[in-house]
């Protein structure tokens, strides 16, 4: 039975992957938290250990890796909200690069350096990508577009070069936008889903105001994302980073007037400057060539369909 550690378990996709990992076998599972109320409403509490932790505290990090002895460690806690980062870098640089280190540290300083982690750094990365590299493959330069990009490309180095340095067994993944239920607000998605929702319901009058709609991105459900990331630990190469997306992009209009699509009444679009970025990547697209090879991953969900479950999750909720 392996032993694995999530952090940020009780997230939108530690609670995504904590069920795909329940459901392929038996596993061992501890995973960290930060809040008690994401405790309290976390779907699986009685069925993972769990562990609160502050990340960016060393001595808090060393005490959760020295009472598991992870085989696998799956990072996900990350401060992952583009905006976010925008009004706060400094805590956003903290958040990501602080907990990285930590982790690291923590097991050469705990001689567990078999331990394998996932390390998920972001698609933004590639940030303003020249067309000409459209679909984005890992040697695409980088070019970042906010703050949460740099921390990407910081902890994301820093899996690299601890690989190279100290050997530590680090496989990297460049995940591309995934959406699903349970996403926060604060994501496209589930910001205009939560939106149509509550005009649904006549808690809002019907008229949704949007941000940026001619961007385009490349979704995947995140219930495809995170059955790729225990294949990456059992087949990626150590060292290596592998873009994951579903290689295709949709303007987020093309978003928009599906959730309207499936919406119950009629509702009128307006322009929020507020929402409007002071800089927004125009497109990006994955080349998924590198991990469809290493490890035969491929999404299987429809837009439609993840979509469609993303409006019946605010409905059930607002
Ligand atoms: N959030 C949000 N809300 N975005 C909007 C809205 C709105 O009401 N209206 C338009 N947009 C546009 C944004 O300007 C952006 O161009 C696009 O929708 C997607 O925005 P997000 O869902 O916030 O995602 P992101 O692309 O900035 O970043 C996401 O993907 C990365 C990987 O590609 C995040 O999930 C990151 O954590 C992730 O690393």
């Amino acid at each position: 039975m392996k032993k694995i550690l999530i952090t940020g378990a009780t997230g939108f996709v530690g609670t995504h992957l904590i069920r795909h990992l329940l459901d392929i076998n038996g596993n061992d599972i501890t995973g960290t938290f930060r809040s008690e109320s994401s405790r309290e409403s976390f779907e699986f509490k009685d069925k993972i250990k769990l562990l609160k932790a502050d990340l960016e505290t060393l001595g808090q990090v060393e005490a959760v890796i020295k009472s598991t002895k992870p085989d696998w460690i799956f990072h996900l806690a990350a401060q992952a909200n583009v905006p976010e980062s925008i009004k706060d870098p400094i805590s956003t640089f903290h958040s990501n690069i602080d907990s990285q280190l930590n982790l690291f540290n923590a097991l050469i300083k705990l001689g567990l350096t078999q331990t394998k982690t996932l390390l998920v750094s972001s698609a933004e990365v590639y940030g303003y990508v020249n067309p000409d590299d459209l679909p984005v493959d890992e040697d695409t330069p980088y070019r970042p577009a906010n703050p949460y990009a740099v921390s990407k490309i910081a902890q994301d180095y820093l899996g690299f070069q601890y690989n190279l340095s100290y050997k530590l067994p680090v496989v990297r993944v460049r995940p591309f936008n995934h959406i699903g239920p349970g996403q926060q607000p604060g994501f496209v998605s589930s910001d205009f889903a939560k939106l149509i929702a509550e005009i649904e319901k006549g808690i809002t009058k019907p008229v949704m105001k949007v941000g940026n709609l001619l961007a385009k991105r490349d979704f995947t459900d995140v219930r495809d994302m995170v059955k790729l990331y225990p294949l990456l630990l059992e087949k990626g190469v150590l060292g290596e980073v592998y873009n994951a997306g579903s290689g295709k992009s949709v303007q987020i209009k093309e978003i928009l007037d599906l959730l309207l699509s499936f919406s119950k009444v009629k509702i009128s679009i307006e322009t929020d400057p507020a929402k409007m970025r002071p800089s927004d990547i125009p497109e990006i697209v994955a080349d998924v060539t590198k991990v469809n090879k290493a490890t035969g991953w491929k999404p299987e969900i429809p837009l439609e369909k993840t979509l469609k479950d993303i409006l019946d999750y605010w409905r059930a909720r607002v």
